[in-house]
């Protein structure tokens, strides 16, 4: 499968330093504006599956709201148990002021 920028909402529809879900080719996405880049992961925690977009944003992490174990934004790594598989990330690029995520 060729992948394609998908337009998914404004750059300002994304809070500053706050999460937002969208969906990319029917996968649930979490945006994250960290000083005003955005960032893209998917929005499943891999340990037991809450939203992250329900999370809290720290230094660059996402706080996963059920357990509280911790990804790196960036990369999607791991960091805290209990989450010991890394999130996918995807590509994001601003154009316009819209926000096209890559999949
Ligand atoms: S569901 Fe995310 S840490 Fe358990």
């Amino acid at each position: 499968m060729t992948s394609e920028w998908i337009d998914t909402c404004a750059h300002g529809d994304v809070p500053e330093d706050g999460t937002l879900l969208v969906r990319v080719k029917g996968e649930q996405v979490c945006l994250y504006n960290l000083d005003g880049e955005v960032f893209a992961t998917h929005d499943r925690c891999t340990h037991a599956s809450a939203s992250l977009a329900d999370g809290f944003i720290t230094d660059g992490k996402i706080e996963c709201p059920i357990h509280s174990g911790l990804f790196d934004i960036r990369t999607g790594r791991a960091l805290t148990a209990p989450c010991t598989v890394d999130l996918k990330v995807y590509p994001v690029r601003v154009d316009g002021g819209r926000v096209l995520v890559q999949a």
